[in-house]
C-alpha cells in the first residue's frame, strides 16, 4: 500500500488520536508504520522529509512535554509511547515475583534484543553486548584491553570527557601514553581529520580511538577512513557511535571497526539507561569484561552483560525502539533531521554575526545535531535567555578551540517548534539583549 494512503487509512480508523485509544490502536499503528517502507535505501526519503501527515504520526508516537521546546535531545531522549508501555508493563509483571518472573522468563528475552540491534547494525548478535550506557560500553574496550607502560593511544581533543577521563586513568595507573590529536572546527575536509590522527600513529601506538560524530558540534568524522588508517597500522579501532547510531544510515561494515560503543538512550529512543557494544568476533576473547565473568565465557559476548541483578525491563523494552525506527527507517530519519535544521540554519545563518562550528553545507558532515556561534553573545546566557523567555531548551558549549550553542531536536519535533526557535534566534541576533552579551569580549 502506498504510504500516503496507509496514512489516510490510518487516520480513518484511529481517528487520529492513536495514542489516547487502547493497546490494540498502537499495533494497528506500529503495523501500518511498518508497512510503509522501510530501509529503503534513499528511496522516498528526501521526498518525505518535509511530509508532515507522515511526521504528525511520529510525533504523535511520543508523550513529551510540549510546553518547552526540547532542542537538547543530544543529552538524552524521551522514549516513545511503545517502549514506555512495554517497560512499565515487564517492570510491574516482574515485581509480581522477581526472580521467578525475571530470570525464568524476562531475562531470556534478552536474545531476541540482541538480533533486533544486531541487524541495524549489520552485524552478528554473536558480536553485540547490551550494556547501561555508551561510558560502560566503550569502558570496557578502554579498560579491558592488555596495554604495557609506553604503548600508546590516539583519541582527539573532541572527544567525550568520560572517554579522555578512562584513557587519563590508564595513563596514571599503567603508564600509557595518550596523545590527543587537534582538528580544525568546523571540520571543512575530512582528510584534515584523518591526516590529524596519522601524524599522531607512532610505532608504539596500539589503540586508534575516535567519535563517528563529535559530541560538541554533532560534526560527522570519517570513521571509515579512520578505521583503514588502524587497521594499516595494525592498530585496535574504538569507535564511539553515542551520536550516529540510529540517527543516520550506518553500518559495521562501512565502519570497518574492531570495538563500537553507543547510547541506545539517544537516537534509538530506548529507555534511559541503555547502551550497545559490539565487539569484532575474533576479539571478544582478548578484551576482559569490566566485571569479573565466568570462566568459560572467554569468547562470548554475553560476558559484558555479566553485572550483577538488574531489570530486564529495561534492555527488553528496546525492542520496541528498534521497530520504530524501523518504521521511520534510517535514510528517512537523516533527512528528517536535516530539513528540520534547514527551517532555521538557512534564515539564521543569512545574519550578520552568525557561524556555524559544524560543517552543514555538507550532508556527509552534519545530521541531527548544529552548532551554531554568534559574535559577541555569551552562549551560556543566549541558552538561559531562549529558556526563560522564549521556553526553548538548548545546551551552550564551551571548548578550548570555539563556543556556541548545540541545537538538537528529535523525530518528534515539529516544524512549528523549529520556526519558533528561527524566530528567537532571529529576536537574539538583531536586537542584542544587554543580557547575553559577552562582557568578557
Ligand atoms: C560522544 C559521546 N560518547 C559517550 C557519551 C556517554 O554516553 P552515556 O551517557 O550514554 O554513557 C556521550 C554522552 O553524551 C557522548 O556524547
Amino acid at each position: 500500500m502506498h504510504r500516503r494512503s496507509v496514512l489516510s487509512a490510518l487516520a480513518a480508523s484511529v481517528t487520529g488520536a492513536y495514542f489516547n485509544a487502547p493497546l490494540a490502536t498502537s499495533s494497528t499503528f506500529q503495523r501500518a508504520l511498518s508497512d510503509i517502507a522501510l530501509y529503503d535505501g534513499g528511496k522516498g526519503a528526501l521526498e518525505s522529509a518535509d511530509d508532515e501527515d507522515f511526521w504528525m504520526q511520529v510525533q504523535q508516537a511520543y508523550s513529551v512535554d510540549r510546553t518547552i521546546v526540547n532542542l537538547n535531545n543530544g543529552g538524552v531522549s524521551p522514549a516513545p509511547r511503545s517502549v514506555m508501555e512495554t517497560f512499565i508493563r515487564l517492570t510491574q509483571q516482574a515485581n509480581q515475583i522477581p526472580s521467578y518472573e525475571m530470570w525464568r522468563h524476562q531475562e531470556s528475552h534478552v536474545e531476541t534484543v540482541r538480533h533486533e540491534l544486531a541487524s541495524v547494525f549489520g552485524c552478528s548478535a554473536e558480536e553485540v553486548a547490551i550494556t547501561r550506557n555508551a561510558s560502560e560500553a566503550l569502558q570496557t574496550a578502554q579498560l579491558g584491553i592488555d596495554l604495557k607502560p609506553g604503548d600508546e593511544v590516539v583519541i582527539s581533543t573532541q572527544d567525550y570527557p568520560r572517554m579522555l577521563a578512562a584513557w587519563d586513568q590508564r595513563a596514571k595507573r599503567d603508564g600509557i601514553v595518550v596523545k590527543r590529536v587537534k582538528f580544525d572546527v568546523p571540520v571543512m575536509n575530512a582528510d584534515d581529520v584523518v591526516d590529524a590522527y596519522r601524524a599522531a600513529i607512532t610505532s608504539r601506538t596500539k589503540v586508534l580511538h575516535a567519535s563517528q560524530t563529535v559530541f560538541l558540534t554533532g560534526q560527522i568524522l570519517p570513521v571509515g577512513k579512520l578505521c583503514a588508517l588502524a587497521r594499516q597500522h595494525n592498530l585496535m579501532s574504538i569507535i564511539d557511535g553515542a551520536h550516529a547510531f540510529a540517527q543516520f544510515p550506518l553500518t559495521r561494515d562501512a565502519i570497518g571497526c574492531d570495538v563500537y560503543g553507543t547510547s541506545l538512550h539517544k537516537w534509538l529512543s530506548g529507555p534511559i539507561g541503555t547502551g550497545m557494544l559490539y565487539v569484532r568476533k575474533d576479539l571478544i576473547p582478548s578484551i576482559w569484561s569490566l566485571m569479573a565473568s565466568n570462566s568459560g565465557q572467554e569468547a562470548d559476548i554475553r560476558k559484558y552483560e555479566e553485572i550483577g541483578t538488574h531489570s530486564a525491563a529495561m534492555h527488553n523494552a528496546l525492542s520496541d525502539a528498534v521497530l520504530l525506527l524501523k518504521s521511520i527507517g534510517l535514510e528517512r530519519k537523516a533527512a528528517r533531521f536535516r530539513y528540520l535544521h534547514s527551517l532555521w540554519t538557512e534564515e539564521v545563518g543569512a545574519l550578520a554575526g552568525v557561524s556555524f562550528n559544524t560543517n552543514i553545507a555538507d550532508p556527509a558532515n552534519q545530521c541531527a545535531i548544529v552548532n551554531v556561534h554568534i559574535d559577541k553573545v555569551d552562549h551560556v546566557k543566549l541558552s538561559e535567555w531562549l529558556l526563560s523567555k522564549h521556553r526553548i531548551f538548548t545546551v551552550a558549549i564551551t571548548h578550548e578551540q570555539f563556543n556556541g550553542l548545540r541545537v538538537t531536536p528529535n523525530v518528534y519535533t515539529t516544524v512549528h517548534e523549529m520556526r519558533r526557535f528561527a524566530q528567537a534566534m532571529k529576536e537574539a541576533v538583531t536586537t542584542m539583549p544587554e543580557s547575553i552579551i559577552d562582557k568578557k569580549q
